[in-house]
């Protein structure tokens, strides 16, 4: 194991909307990143904080579940969406953190027709929730995996429905789409990789403790 691994418990975060609620979480914690890390415009991807072993990395949301599970990082903050969408073992999930508050939902076009001797095809980020919830009701889908933008999908005859997350609904509304199934709330969750937790204990339990109490 390299040093830097083997004397840092390594937190995983992700960028963008959540990182601006979890910033504030962070701090009531009393967990505090170097001034570079709310600089955009640095290039690291590894942080230093002021607890000396705890050092943080900023990566893409659905990455964070990837490095925690392999043991790039010890702990993450994934929201529900992603770790049902990987559903990786080696996660262990003990505290919801109350933010990124939004849901994953089903929408059409406002004039879609449902035709039932097709199989649909469902643009969206999430094709195991996807393919398993239409299974659930014995319904065998069709998902493109995308990675964004996939509201246009439908209008451009690429898909008759989407999967996607829904906060304000200002983005399905922008788009001429209806949401027209819930299938997840969602929220954002301290992940803890499982391994590290058996043999990183003492810190990782200090970890959670800080967010716990606050
Ligand atoms: C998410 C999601 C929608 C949008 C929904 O994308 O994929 O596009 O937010 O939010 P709304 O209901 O408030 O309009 P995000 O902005 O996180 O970017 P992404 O497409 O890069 O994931």
């Amino acid at each position: 194991m390299s040093d830097l691994r083997s004397e840092n418990i390594i937190l995983a975060v992700p960028k963008g909307r959540i990182l601006d609620e979890l910033v504030p979480l962070m701090k009531k914690a009393n967990i505090i990143p170097e001034k570079a890390f709310f600089d955009n415009n640095d290039r690291r991807l590894l942080f230093s904080s002021n607890l000396t072993w705890l050092k943080i990395i900023r990566v893409r949301s659905f990455d964070v579940a990837s490095f925690v599970a392999f043991g790039g990082a010890d702990i993450g903050v994934v929201g529900l969406d992603v770790l049902k969408e990987f559903n990786y073992p080696e996660l262990y999930a003990p505290i919801d953190l109350g933010i990124g508050i939004c849901r994953l939902s089903i929408a059409q076009p406002k004039n879609y027709i449902e035709n039932e001797n097709i199989t649909l095809k469902i643009a969206t980020k999430y094709p195991n929730i996807t393919t398993n919830y239409y299974a659930d009701m014995g319904i065998n889908v069709n998902c493109i995996k995308m990675n964004g933008a996939m509201e246009i999908a439908p209008k451009l005859d690429m898909a008759d429905k989407i999967v996607d997350l829904v906060s304000s609904g200002m983005t399905m509304e922008a788009n001429d789409l209806i949401e027209i199934e819930r299938i997840l709330d969602i929220t954002s969750h301290l992940v803890i990789n499982r391994t590290a937790f058996k043999t990183r204990s003492e810190n990782i339990r200090y970890v959670m403790s800080l967010f716990q109490e606050h």
